[in-house]
């Protein structure tokens, strides 16, 4: 038990397996708020580490960017004063580029595409790769949904229709060069900034998945919704890895079964609970739109401008077309 943030707890009463008098609890920093996909994946993750642990560990979560805004729970991770973070996969490519191929605009095109990936040899790789650059380990991924567009000033179907909109994106460049080949320049900012901007009118727009919308409540600052499919979002769990290595391989194997479970549960979660959160934020008095023929501008301009600029950061077009080969398509022109 090397790490400081470690701490033991005796509150073993409620967990309705029998616990030790005293179980590990570590802290989990989520950077949305409640009743979204990253609140449910650390729920999932917490129960099934307890029952994987016989009650040795847990877990508890800190909503809403307690525990500092996303990108930097990644460092606080990779120098051991965090346990673990949910965060968006946007967040982690600052620190790890291979990742980016997950958010290259129209890649992954389906929850099942995202699955694919994810718990394949390509997700596999991912995780490797993020623990050589970045420090930290996925052990677990939520599944989101589309990153949809919010805006409060218009409905919005065509590219023409972004024009003049203010659009904050996270500190991404592959976002920030997608709304570029859609003709806006974004305002790259934190997402822990992001609803006071939209609030304060700093900004008139954003996207992220519509459980995301509903967890940050963003109906109460955004009135129009844009069913864009460009990044179909993954929020990773991390762990640190030297939280990870100081553990026994009996402890990381509970940890690595406790991630998958989560995973499976996510998966679940978002089939289950999407729809619904759709006619609740209509309900909410929020306009979706479809985009204007199929979404074709936005994906032509996307994939012909933004694809090709990171073939180097993300280790060479083979890596583009190889995830896209495990997706059944065609190679990148
Ligand atoms: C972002 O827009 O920065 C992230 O997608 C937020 C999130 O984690 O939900």
């Amino acid at each position: 038990m090397t790490i400081l943030t470690r701490f033991v707890t005796g509150a073993v009463a409620a967990f309705a397996i029998s616990l030790p008098a005293a179980a590990t609890e570590y802290r989990i920093a989520v950077g949305d708020g409640a009743g979204g996909t990253q609140e449910a994946l650390g729920n999932a993750f917490i129960a099934a580490l307890e029952e994987q642990s016989g009650g040795e560990m847990t877990g508890k979560l800190f909503l809403n960017g307690q525990l500092g805004d996303e990108q930097d729970t990644v460092t606080a991770a990779a120098t051991g004063t965090l346990d673990f973070s949910i965060l968006a996969i946007n967040n982690i490519t600052p620190f790890s580029p291979s990742v980016g191929t997950l958010t290259l605009p129209y890649v992954i095109l389906s929850q099942e595409d995202a699955e694919t990936l994810t718990q394949g040899e390509i997700g596999q790789e991912m995780i490797e790769q993020t623990i050589e650059d970045a420090g930290v380990r996925i052990i677990g991924w939520a599944y989101s949904g589309f990153r949809v567009l919010t805006n409060s000033k218009k409905p919005v179907s065509t590219v023409d229709d972004l024009q003049g909109l203010v659009i904050r994106v996270p500190k991404n460049e592959i976002m920030i060069e997608t709304y570029k080949s859609w003709g806006v320049n974004p305002t790259p900012m934190a997402w822990g900034e992001t609803f006071a901007a939209l609030q304060q009118k700093v900004v008139d727009g954003q996207d992220n998945p519509y459980m995301t919308v509903y967890a940050m409540k963003f109906d109460e600052v955004q009135k129009y919704i844009t069913n864009l499919h460009y990044i179909f979002s993954i929020e990773p769990l991390i762990v640190s890895e030297a939280l990870f290595e100081s553990l026994s391989e009996e402890e990381q194997q509970q940890v690595l079964a406790a991630g998958e479970a989560a995973t499976k549960a996510s998966s679940e979660f978002l089939k289950a609970e999407e729809a619904k959160i759709r006619e609740e934020l209509v309900s909410r008095g929020m306009e979706i739109t479809d985009p204007a023929d199929g979404e074709k501008e936005f994906i032509e301009l996307a994939t012909t401008a933004v694809w090709p600029k990171f073939y180097d950061q993300i280790g060479g077009k083979d890596v583009l077309d190889n995830v896209l080969n495990a997706l059944g398509r065609e190679p990148a022109k």
